[in-house]
């Protein structure tokens, strides 16, 4: 079936659903290899190397498709270069009351307010471990159960728990549907979490023979003196990268779908994009040209995800781009980004990084728009 078919009825079919129930159909449509592979041909000239590992590609799957870490090799199937699996918590929970995923199709956004529903440490745990091959990169996303006591106690947890299986880990202290969890970005509590955290990944680094890279992912509503703390601690204390951004709580004014606009939660997809690449634009202007960064928010074609390189991202991930996108896009923004390079006689990927970093961050980062 030619792709363009395939993705216009799977995405027909979906839509029709429930948000939250279709997800649920997609991952299992994957499990089951339903979905046919779509692995793209290698373009050297886009694979990415950092922190020793090979990514194939910069294009990941970002956190918050696969919670239990149930389908990350079929994942990378479609062609994505990584799948980052979580969040998961330490004890399964349930998350927010449903419905809490709402599609906002004119502006090809979601709105959630999953509240970190997953299955747990041990069932992702169990999933990783029973791959049958090791190869590729998996990110394990880590986070805090809503009822803790102890929430920088969970993310060393997680750390305990994965550094075996994963190929790096990502440190969420940036949802907005835990209630309090954006309070981890203030510059203390942050110091505290990213020490014990690092401590407990050095701890394992002797055990499971290798050093596990720990990123941070923050949110994209954060002031500049919020985002000068953040960077400067992540610099103190050596973090190996970042990922930017998560979800935001802003309403920009031009959306069109009304009905869903009420909805509380993150707002991800094409209208978070030019917010989270300013986020990233100065984020890169405060750790300097070499921290590894991640660019996340609203990538939906190869422009965009070069565009998150130029602002001075190594890699791009997307979830919501996906949904609106089709099974079979990864494949062709690869080649449409190959051959963007190739058209501007920029040959690699760090040749254009950091080329319009300057014309982003002197954007401002707070929205003149509403925020819920
Ligand atoms: C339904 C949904 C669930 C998400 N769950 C998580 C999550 O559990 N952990 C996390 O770090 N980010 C989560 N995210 C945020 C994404 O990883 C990403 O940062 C954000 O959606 C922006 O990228 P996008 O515009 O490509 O979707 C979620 C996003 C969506 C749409």
């Amino acid at each position: 079936m030619a792709n363009s078919l395939l993705d216009t009825l799977t995405r027909k079919a979906l839509f029709a659903l429930d948000p939250e129930f279709a997800h649920g159909m997609a991952v299992k449509a994957l499990k089951t290899g339903l979905v046919p592979a779509c692995k793209p041909k290698t373009a050297p000239a886009l694979a990415v190397k950092l922190w020793d590992l090979d990514f194939p590609n910069p294009l990941g799957m970002a956190a918050g498709f696969d919670k239990n870490a149930e389908v990350p090799d079929e994942l990378l199937r479609m062609g994505f270069g990584a799948a980052e699996v979580g969040t998961i918590t330490p004890l399964a929970q349930p998350g927010n009351p449903k419905p809490r995923m709402f599609r906002l199709v004119e502006d090809d956004a979601v709105i959630n307010r999953l509240g970190f529903n997953n299955k747990g440490h041990a069932a992702a745990r169990a999933n990783l471990t029973a791959r049958k091959t090791k190869q590729g990169i998996i990110g394990v996303n880590v986070g805090a159960n809503k009822d803790s006591t102890d929430r920088t106690e969970d993310y060393v947890k997680g750390i305990k728990a994965f550094a075996d299986v994963a190929s790096y880990f990502t440190v969420n202290i940036s949802s907005p549907n835990t209630p309090g969890l954006r309070d981890l970005q203030a510059r203390d509590a942050l110091d505290d979490l990213l020490d014990r955290v690092l401590e407990e990944r050095d701890r394992q680094t002797g055990m499971v023979g290798r050093r596990v890279p720990v990123l941070l992912k923050i949110a994209p509503d954060l002031d500049e003196l919020g985002l000068d703390d953040i960077c400067s601690v992540v610099l103190t204390r050596g973090i190996d990268g970042m990922v930017v951004s998560n979800t935001t709580l802003d309403r920009p004014a031009h959306l069109h779908s009304q009905a869903q606009l009420k909805e509380a939660g993150g707002l991800s997809g094409a209208p978070l994009f030019a917010k989270s690449t300013i986020a990233l634009a100065k984020t890169r202007e405060r750790v300097g040209p070499d921290l590894p960064l991640v660019g996340v928010g609203g990538v939906q074609d190869a422009g965009t995800a070069l565009e998150k390189i130029r602002a001075g991202a190594h890699l791009v991930q997307l979830y919501t781009g996906w949904i609106f996108g089709g099974v079979t896009m990864i494949p062709t923004m690869l080649a449409g980004m190959a051959e963007e390079l190739n058209a501007s006689g920029s040959k690699t990927l760090d040749a254009i990084r950091g080329e319009t970093t300057s014309d982003w961050a002197s954007q401002p980062l707070a929205s003149p728009d509403k925020s819920i």
